[in-house]
């Protein structure tokens, strides 16, 4: 599985060999991020967050489909042309001169090698968990240039600041928002949940907090905003006074317990604010309100010892790999009482849902990578599909292939949840290629798969959309 951890400097659009039947429904556009340049010179990156993003388009068309793929043209990526690293990335810092690192105040990356957003309305974005979102051209993938580092646009009158946020913005269920959420560092830190629509933003709650933590997702109903903080915190001085790379300057504090604090989303009034026993994740599955509940579904690591896993030394090395499990937290509203119980006893990571019919509400079915036999001793090797209601799982497997996030796509007439497919890019280590999986989403049956001609590096998430551009 090396060749997912390896650069790739070739860009191309092509037509890709497709074996096996596209159902005639598929039209439409899947775009993914991911990083794709793991060095700058002699200097390398650190952590698998750490590469330079790429963007990768799968384009479906009457039972074809078209590949191309580009780098996102970012002042981060140009510094690497240079051979240097000129900003300081999730586990890497930038070069700097001994007066440079204490004198000049950190840039925010805008390597936007995380997720996409393809929205209609807000246009077309890679994101990454600064502020600085990074909009392309959905035709030609090329950059069209960077948001500005509070994401203002011109006539709004309080731009929200903040040097955090999150990749995983959800849409709000019942309003049709854009939901995400901007961390501010400060002697007393804040975060501040906001909605977007047109462009403006407008906070709907504040938290304050003295111990930020480490919050890669969070989760929407049709009435609240769950977020759920981790343990992993930061004193907001170590930025300033350890000159650490940005998620060595956290902690893992276990006594101070996971905490669900839920939102409404009407009036942003703080509904509940309750912990548990600590736990760590980067995903929430799906959450939904119940009678005088919230019920958050999330891949769910015991600690925080994955953020180490995931240092590409050790990646590339033989390591064991902490596994996340899916697991169901029930947040009673009123006492404050937290149940968990796991949903499925496989192993389940960059989870995925039948987002536009079910974010929020209750769902029967979610999406995976997994640890085939949950060995940890191989990287993600296996899809599964599990039945939150019974735990029943299915399993897509193959001996020395690695797929990536499965993202299900409904079929257009869909009657079932589970009606569509599930698209899934997976590197043959074997080969050294990838190709790009479509799943029978109900039944988890191969339908077919498209050979790209080369390895795609081990990327994080991508999104659907039903428009279609030319290649
Ligand atoms: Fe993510």
């Amino acid at each position: 599985m090396r060749a997912g951890f390896r650069s790739l400097d070739r860009e191309v659009a092509l037509d890709l060999e497709v074996r096996g039947e596209l159902p005639d429904w598929l039209s439409g556009t899947l775009v993914r991020n991911g990083p794709a340049r793991f060095e700058a010179g002699e200097r390398k990156f650190r952590h698998w967050f750490d590469g330079q993003a790429m963007l990768h388009r799968f384009a479906f068309a009457a039972g074809k489909v078209a590949y191309r793929n580009r780098y996102l043209d970012t002042p981060a990526l140009r510094s690497t042309d240079d051979g240097r690293i000129g900003f300081g990335e999730f586990a890497t810092d930038p070069c700097r001169s001994i007066f440079g690192r204490f004198f000049t105040r950190p840039r925010l990356t805008p390597n936007a090698n995380v997720n996409v957003l393809l929205d209609d309305a807000e246009g077309d974005w890679a994101l990454t968990e600064t502020p600085i979102a990074v909009e392309f051209d959905p035709d030609t993938l090329a950059t069209v240039g960077l948001s500005k580092r509070d994401h203002a646009v011109p006539g709004q009158a309080h731009a929200i600041p903040g040097q955090v946020t999150t990749a995983h913005p959800h849409v709000a269920p019942v309003t049709g928002d854009l939901v995400n959420y901007l961390l501010q560092f400060g002697r007393r830190s804040v975060y501040r949940v906001y909605r977007q629509r047109n462009h403006v933003r407008e906070v709907l709650a504040e938290l304050p907090t003295d111990r930020p933590g480490y919050l890669h997702s969070f989760a929407v109903t049709e009435r609240h905003v769950v977020l759920v903080v981790f343990p992993l915190v930061v004193n907001p001085l170590s930025f300033l006074l350890r000159g650490k790379p940005f998620i060595e300057n956290y902690r893992w504090r276990p006594e101070l317990g996971t905490r669900f604090v839920v939102f409404s989303q009407e009036d942003g009034a703080l509904v509940a604010d309750h912990r548990t026993d600590a736990f760590f994740a980067f995903h929430h599955i799906n959450a939904y309100d119940a009678e005088g509940r919230v019920v958050v579904d999330i891949c769910s690591y015991p600690d925080a010892e994955v953020v180490d896993a995931l240092y590409l030394d050790r990646l590339r090395g033989d390591t064991e790999l902490p596994l996340p499990f899916p697991t169901r937290y029930e947040v009673d509203l009123t006492s404050g009482a937290i149940h968990s119980r796991r949903l499925s006893e496989e192993a389940m990571e960059l989870p995925r849902v039948s987002y536009r019919a079910h974010n929020g509400r209750e769902y029967r079915y979610a999406y995976g990578v997994s640890a085939h036999g949950g060995s940890r001793h191989d990287f993600f090797n296996q899809l599964v599909k599990v039945d939150v209601r019974s735990g029943r799982t299915l399993r897509w497997h193959e001996a020395g292939r690695y797929p990536g996030e499965p993202v299900f796509v409904a079929a257009p007439d869909a009657a079932r949840e589970d009606d569509g497919v599930v698209l899934s890019v997976v590197l043959d280590g074997a080969t050294e290629r990838s190709c790009l999986l479509v799943l029978d989403a109900g039944s988890f049956a191969e339908l077919a798969r498209a050979e790209v001609p080369h390895a795609i590096p081990f990327g994080f998430h991508g999104q659907f959309t039903s428009r279609s551009y030319p290649q």
